[in-house]
Formats: structure tokens, sequence, C-alpha cells
């Protein structure tokens, strides 16, 4: 905990230097941690392949930076509160010498079952602390973890391990959320039946449910650690060997694996948290994001434990048993940093203040928001009754691909401005770009936000597609990463994220491809084509509108029709992209070349009855007359 930056001078004068000199910046960073073998080359770069290296010939195991590192002085210090999702079920805690120990034993166990440096390990798992222990151990025997949220269904679950080739799964029976139970194991079922690479199933048993169990092939994780050491001598890991994968969804196609490396996401990661939560010895941190997002892996697991911090891992969700669970979990731990995503706070605003007034929220320090744009509205309730007036905000933009924050004040150092993230990072070069390529550098004018210098975490390929990584971020802009948001730059040099510029759509945070969407949809025995759009959602940031082109239907109830494609999305993907509105329609906006306009579709779910702009190339216009007129 010694990478703090202390005042907002020092920030301005750090920042100079990370662009001035970025490798002896990043290389004096990057000492504190600790290393088997020192590096060659703090960095080798060009963004055209790409290809970017980091500390490359460094040799290192980030566990033992995030555990055995920090043993002698932090053996008996609390790593993570557990707060189950049920209010009256007791809570557990791990200190970090329980945790290395257990990270020890569940290693050895992926050791017997034939794990190896390098194989992929697919994580499926509920908010309990084994599922931190399960990506450790991954991260200590040199395996990729690959971390899908347990939301998603069978068959994207089935379409990553594929594509992953994983050979192992760690699962739970079942997971508790909010009055519901989900049963996982069963998911996993369907999802492994035809993936050949699977070797094992790992499964937790989280609620009791005594799943059956695949003679062979399954294993309870209690008697696969049983009896095993609590030591295991950590993989040396080259810096820019793989630590993990994470899909995240595109303008097109599947999901893309996006992978980091274990020295550059470490320095990163660790960097980022302290000095954006401006982190202090003793404090308590609360992320209340799922480890199965990149929020989850870079803010819960990785940054706060490399930097020895404390912090909560919670099983629930923020409405259960009543709007005021949050409140709640800040009082009975004295959580000092408070880090969620606006879609939480709109459903929390809509409750009311009665809930947050019973609860003593004066721990905190700095409160956080990450994952979409932050309204005006949400910014000052969050401001004046979480933060009572006293707590700055910090707007943390990132992505999945950046693997930390990238633009966001510091604690309280930062000056703020509501709905305006702020400014870069120490390392971060942001630029906004012209539809042209040219830098736009007068202020309060929208660009393309792109990068234009590398940073410890950038992400480094999309798992077994180079070419797919340099064509989605590398190629828009040559000699840029592109990031797909907009953005505008004030007076200040604060930025402003307006949103994504491509098909990709943000729902409660959670990033889904338009295509994806309409790829599940077209499954369904009705479809014949679809088109989705997002259009503003009061709390979900953004709502899926899917427009429908439907077959066999004339004797089918609308109800019945709309029912049956919902489904097929649940199961395509998962129930969390579930359209918020279905419009069955006789045909498509296209153009003579066969294109569909979305930008018309877009305006339509928005509400706008004409105005459509250049309408000319439509090959027949008279079908958006049709749609607006079916959409009222
Ligand atoms: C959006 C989540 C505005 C943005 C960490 C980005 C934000 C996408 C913010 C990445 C923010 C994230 N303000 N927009 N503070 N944070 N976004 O990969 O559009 O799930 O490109 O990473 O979320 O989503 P992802």
């Amino acid at each position: 905990m010694n990478l703090r930056i202390k005042s907002f001078e020092e920030y301005q004068s750090k920042y100079q230097e990370s662009i001035e000199n970025p490798e002896e910046f990043w290389g004096a960073i990057a000492e504190t941690f600790s290393w088997q073998k020192k590096w060659d080359k703090t960095l080798d770069w060009n963004f055209s392949e790409p290809k970017i290296n980091w500390f490359k010939g460094g040799k290192l195991n980030i566990t033992e930076n995030l555990l055995d590192r920090h043993l002698p002085e932090r053996a008996e210090q609390v790593a993570f509160y557990w707060e189950p999702n049920d209010i009256n079920a007791e809570g557990k805690t791990i200190t970090y010498q329980e945790l290395h120990d257990q990270v020890c034993q569940l290693s050895n166990g992926l050791k017997e079952l034939g794990v190896q440096k390098g194989d992929r390990v697919c994580i499926y798992m509920p908010m309990v602390l084994e599922s931190v222990v399960a990506i450790l151990a991954c991260a200590r025997v040199g395996a990729v973890h690959s971390i899908i949220f347990a939301g998603f269904s069978s068959n994207a679950l089935a379409d990553r391990i594929d594509d992953a080739k994983a050979k192992l799964v760690i699962t739970a029976d079942g997971l508790n959320r909010g009055t519901k139970q989900v049963d996982l194991k069963s998911m996993v079922d369907e999802g492994v039946k035809n993936c050949s690479s699977i070797e094992n199933v790992i499964v937790l048993n989280c609620i009791n449910s005594q799943p059956n169990m695949k003679e062979g092939r399954d294993i309870d994780y209690h008697t696969l650690i049983k009896g095993k050491s609590s030591t295991f001598a950590a993989e040396p890991m080259d810096a820019e060997d793989m630590l993990f994968i994470l899909y995240t969804s595109g303008s097109t196609g599947k999901p893309k694996g996006v992978v980091h490396t274990c020295g550059g996401y470490m320095v990163y990661t660790s960097y980022s948290f302290e000095n954006v939560f401006q982190y202090n010895e003793g404090d308590v941190f609360w992320c209340t994001a799922d480890i199965g997002w990149i929020t989850g892996h870079s803010y819960i697991v990785y940054g706060p434990l490399l930097s020895g911090a404390s912090s909560i891992i919670f099983e629930g969700v923020p409405t259960y048993p009543d709007a005021g669970r949050f409140w709640q979990v800040c009082e009975k731990y004295k959580v000092n940093q408070f880090y969620t995503a606006p879609t939480a706070i709109r459903t929390l605003m809509a409750h009311g203040l009665d809930v947050v007034n019973q609860y003593d929220l004066s721990s905190l320090k700095v409160i956080g928001s990450v994952g979409e744009p932050i309204n005006e509205e949400a910014w000052n309730w969050y401001y004046e009754n979480i933060g009572k007036n006293n707590c700055p905000i910090v707007d943390t933009w990132w992505q999945t691909e950046t693997g930390g924050i990238m633009l966001s004040g510091l604690g309280d150092l930062s000056p703020m401005n509501p709905t305006h993230a702020g400014y870069p990072l120490p390392g971060i070069q942001p630029v906004l770009l012209d539809a042209d390529g040219n830098e736009i550098t007068e202020n309060e004018k929208e660009g393309y936000l792109c990068m234009k210098f590398p940073w410890p975490s950038i992400l480094r390929t999309t798992y077994g597609d180079h070419d797919r990584c340099k064509n989605t971020y590398f190629s828009n802009y040559d000699g840029y990463y592109f990031t797909g948001d907009g953005a505008k730059r004030d007076k200040n040099g604060m930025y402003r994220i307006i949103g994504r510029v491509d098909d990709v759509i943000n729902v409660s945070g959670h990033r889904f491809g338009t295509a994806e969407i309409e790829d599940a949809l077209n499954t369904n025995e009705f479809a014949i084509e679809s088109a989705v759009v997002g259009y503003p959602h009061d709390i979900k940031g953004q709502g899926i509108y899917a427009y429908v082109v439907v077959e066999n239907a004339t004797n089918k109830e609308l109800s019945e029709i709309t029912a049956s494609l919902t489904e097929s999305v649940s199961q395509g993907i998962g129930r969390i992209a579930k359209p918020d509105k279905i419009q069955i329609v006789t045909g498509l906006p296209k153009t003579r070349s066969g294109k569909i306009m979305r930008r018309i579709l877009r305006k339509i779910a928005e509400g706008e009855q004409s105005n459509f702009g250049d309408t000319s190339t439509l090959l027949d216009p008279s079908v958006v007359d049709e749609i607006v007129k079916e959409s009222l």
C-alpha cells in the first residue's frame, strides 16, 4: 500500500512524468511488487499488429504478490468479509493466511486433476469466498481462468467453453439470489454435454441440493481439497503469459475472449485501486459487482488483494429483503469505500429516503460509479443521500478491454463535475478523434474516444483470433486503440462519456451486442428476421427493443409469440438479455443493398414518429410508416 498519490498537484506532476517517461514511470511502480526474476524490457509495442509487451522476460506469480507477499504483516488481517444473501444467516470472514492456505489446497487439487500451466479453466460460480479461491488457484498453477457470469445460460456457457477449449469447470450446486435459488449444476450439465474439451467438473456445495454427480467427471470441491497441503510452489509465469480470458460483447458476432496477462494487469489494477479509491490501511472496501464481470475481477479480487485491502463479497441483491440492503451492509461493516453501478443507484432512488435514513453511513469516505454514464439526477441523489454531501463520487470510466479504471477522479483529491468521469489516470493518454481520424483539440466537441499509448493492463489479444482484436480495436484509426465510446472534454480537461457509438448496448451496466441478441431471437421457430436496438430506459440506462418479423403466426396469440421469443433469448444468452419490448413487424427498413437502417429503428424505439432524416436509400419506405403505426 505504497502507490498512493496524496494531492491533486502530485497527480498532475505524476501524470506529466508518466507521459514523458512511461517506461521509467511504470518500471518504478512494478519494482514495488515481488518478481522471481526482473523483466528484460519494460515496454515493447506497436498498435498496428497489435503487439504490446510490458515487463517481458520478468517472472512472477500474481498470487505470490497478493498472498505470500502480505503474510509477514497481514496474515491475520481479514481479506474478505462474506455477507450472505439471507440477512439472518451468518456471514464469514477469511484472513490472508486462510486465503493463502485454501488457494494452495485447491492448487494441489487442480494439479492432481492434471491441470497445467496454460490450460483453460472455466469458473461458473456464485458470489462466495470459494470463487475467489478458485480464481487464485488457477493463477497459482498457471492455468488461465475464464469466468462466466452465473446469469448466463447453458448455451452461452457452452459457447465460451468451446471457444477457450476449457478442460475443467468449477461450479456450485446452485446459488441464492433474493428470494430465488438458481440450479447451476443442471445448467452446467446441459452446457458441457457437447463440449469435448471438458474433462472434469468441480462442484461446490452452496445450497445443499445434492445434485447428480457424473461418475468419472464430477468431483465434490471439499472431497478434492480434503487432506491437501496448504502450501504450493507458485508456477513461475512470464509477465506476458496469459492470466485470464473474459468474454465480452462487441458489435458483431459472438462475444470475444479478451485476454489479459500477468504482469501489466497486476501493476495497473493495484495502482488504480489505491489511487482512485484512496484506500488507506484499515479501510473496508466494497465493490458490489459480480466476479463474472471485469469490475469484479479487477476491483473485488485482484486490485484490493494486491494492495492488501479488506473488502466485502456480497452474495445477494440490492433489493432483498428490501431496498435498504446495501446501506445495511455499509453500516454493518463500516464500509469506507463503496463502488456500485448507476442502475443500482436509480433502482434504490425509486424506493425513497426512509429506507436510506435508517442506517448510519458515516463511515463512507469515497463512493464510486461504474458501468454506464451516470445521469445528473442519480449523481445528485447519490452525492446528497449516500455521501451526505461529504464524499467525493468517483465516476470511473473503463472497459473489459482496459483491465482497469482509465478516467476518474482520485478520491477526494480531484475536482468533480457531475456526469463527467474526469481526468485520465497517470499513464493514460486519451484523445478524441473526428470521423476522419483527426485529433479534436476544441473543448465541448464530441468525438470518438481513443487511446494513443499503451498502459500496462490493455488487452493483448482476443483469444484464438488475433485479427479480430486488430480489426475491432486497432483498425478504425491507425495507431490508436478505439474504445467504441463517444466523449467530449470540457474546458478544464475533464472527460464526459456520451455512450457507445457502435452496436453495443449497455443494459444495467451489462454489455450486449445487438447482433448477439438477434442471433438468439432468430433461433426461434417463429422468427424470420430481427433487428435489435437500445433505447433510453429510466432504471436500466438502456433497454432492449426488438423488432421481429415472424412467420406461421396467423393462428397464434401475439403474447404467445413474444413469450416464445423472450424464451429464446433467455436460452441463448441468459435472462439478463431479455428484450424489454418486442414488436412484431411485417418487414424491416432496409437499404437497396439489404442493410437494415438501425438509425430509423432507434428513433422509433425512442418514440419518434417522423423526422427520420435521409430515407432515400430505403428499398421500401412504406415499411417505416407501418412500423411507426404498429409501435403506437
Ligand atoms: C460503459 C465495465 C460512462 C462504456 C467496466 C464502456 C461507462 C462500457 C462508464 C464498458 C462510466 C463504463 N461512464 N460509461 N463511468 N464505465 N462505461 O466492458 O460504454 O462491461 O465502453 O466494462 O461501459 O463495459 P464493460
